[in-house]
């Protein structure tokens, strides 16, 4: 691994995303020893005038760390690396200041080769991202006699539909290079996304099913069992399917549908993610239902009015050798009647069944993201006992008790060690980008200019019936009578 001085500078710094996300990240990195204090300093940026003291005042209270020993030392001391500045997004002074406060403490430990590392973590609103592109290209790049790297990190929304994505791309493209910018989808980093790709192709089991001939739909499911409360007003202007579908269910799909990579560099592949995205098929109006939880207008910071789903189940259809036929039906709500989101590969019935008078219920691959993170295949046995009856049940690989005293780490964690190590496997190239606003920015005009429009459903419910009744007309099967419960330890 480098060495030398490296900064990461969190511009944004008192911020939401920082102070939920960012420096947690960061924290629980520090504990494990991945940012040595005699290398790393950590720059807080914003326009507030506080102090360093303030700043840390702020955030102290979202560093929780029940994996170390000593946590209110380890707090205390991870505290000490953060400095504050301040300045504004598109004045010089503030970025002159905050270069002159980089380089001093890189000079100060100099003594090493690749000395300037720079990270810059923009936990800020995409309208000011070409502006402080703009600033640190101008006045904070890594000093080349000291050798090391800048990057920038930067966070959806990426615009609102492929011309404003492309625009946003383009003005930071001309600034940045492809291998400086990372963009984050942080369903990239959740742990059994990441196992996509070995479970489908380190597995001589899925190989051969893993297509057409075998597999009769595929659904990606994000349910939230809370509406947007805080968040309305930045919710409102983009709605469930840029805030969910396009970015994170989609990144799955691409993972779950695409084909064998050339090997697993990041670029070969990225190469395979762009190439499922291209095949996708236009979206049908008939195969989509919106809906909006009931209530969700009540919040000051929505428009009376407002079009907005929340709720949203679209089929994509990937036109390609293998899933030619094969619907992948991506669901998400909030204010529903859980928090979970998984992968359901559903297979075709049983040919010339011989049980079939039992009503068997479909062969199922699920795969648990979150919470309980856990795979599980539902499969038919006998009933054990002295009837030849079938009963559904599953072979079960739940982390927690497979994994006792693993600590799986937080998405963000594992993808912010990957800027600092110079890996873009898990980060969303422009390209993609492209491809995968081509997808969707028709229907989110539809819906913008009010031709579409939501179906009201309960809180707390399944959604607007409508949705249900979709996935069924797309083939998809439900089993009656079998669920699925997590071990409990
Ligand atoms: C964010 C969305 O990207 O993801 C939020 O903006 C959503 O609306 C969140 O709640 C869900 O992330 P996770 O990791 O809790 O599933």
């Amino acid at each position: 691994p480098e060495t030398g001085c490296l900064s990461i500078i969190v511009l944004g710094a008192s911020g939401d995303l920082a102070k939920k996300k960012t420096f947690p990240a960061l924290f629980h990195l520090y504990c494990q020893g991945f940012l040595p204090p005699d290398e790393v300093h950590i720059f807080g940026y914003a326009r507030t005038k506080i102090s360093d003291d303030d700043l840390r005042n702020r955030i102290r209270g979202y560093l929780v760390n029940d994996r170390s020993a000593s946590p209110s030392e380890d707090v205390s001391k991870f505290l000490q690396l953060i400095q504050y500045v301040s300045g504004s997004y598109d004045g010089a002074q503030g970025f002159q200041l905050l270069d002159k406060e980089i380089t001093k403490h890189e000079i100060s430990k100099s003594s090493q080769e690749g000395s300037s590392r720079r990270l810059f973590y923009l936990a800020l609103p995409p309208s000011v991202y070409p502006s402080v592109c703009r600033m640190i290209r101008k006045y904070c790049m890594n000093k080349s006699d000291l050798g090391g790297w800048t990057r920038i990190v930067v966070e959806k929304p990426f615009g609102k539909d492929l011309d404003s994505a492309e625009q946003l791309s383009s003005q930071i493209g001309e600034l940045f290079d492809e291998p400086q910018i990372y963009r984050i989808d942080h369903y990239l980093g959740k742990e059994l996304v990441q196992n996509l790709l070995v479970l489908r192709f380190a597995n001589r089991f899925f190989l051969p099913l893993w297509n057409r001939d075998n597999i009769d739909n595929v659904q990606i499911v994000f349910r939230e069992d809370f509406g947007t409360e805080g968040r309305g007003g930045y919710f409102d202007e983009y709605g469930i399917i840029r805030d969910i579908i396009q970015n994170h269910l989609l990144q799955v799909l691409c993972l779950v549908a695409m084909e064998k990579p050339v090997s697993l560099k990041p670029e070969h592949i990225r190469d395979e993610k762009v190439k499922v995205l291209q095949s996708v098929l236009p979206i049908k109006d008939e195969e989509v239902v919106l809906g909006q939880y009931e209530g969700y207008r009540d919040d000051p910071t929505v428009p009376n009015h407002s079009n907005t789903p929340t709720f949203a189940t679209v089929i994509l259809r990937i036109h390609n050798e293998r899933w030619e036929g094969v619907p992948f039906i991506l669901k998400a709500g909030k204010a529903l009647n859980s928090r979970k989101a998984e992968i359901r590969v559903q297979f075709k019935d049983v040919p010339g069944d011989i049980f079939k008078c039992q009503k068997q219920g479909r062969n199922e691959f699920v795969i648990r993201l979150q919470p309980s993170e856990a795979m599980y295949m539902k499969l038919t046995v006998k009933q054990p006992g002295l009837e030849m009856s079938t009963v559904q049940s599953e072979l079960d690989l739940s982390y927690r008790q497979r994994y006792q005293g693993v600590t799986i780490p937080e998405a963000y964690e594992r993808l912010i060690l990957d800027t600092i190590r110079g890996d873009q496997q898990h980060f969303v190239r422009r390209d993609e980008l492209k491809a995968a606003w081509e997808i969707f920015t028709p229907l989110l005009h539809r819906i913008d200019n009010g031709e579409m429009k939501p179906i009201p459903y309960r809180t707390g419910s399944r959604g607007p019936a409508e949705a249900d009744e979709l996935s069924a007309k797309a083939g998809y099967v439900q089993t009656h009578g079998y669920i699925w419960i997590p071990p409990t330890l």
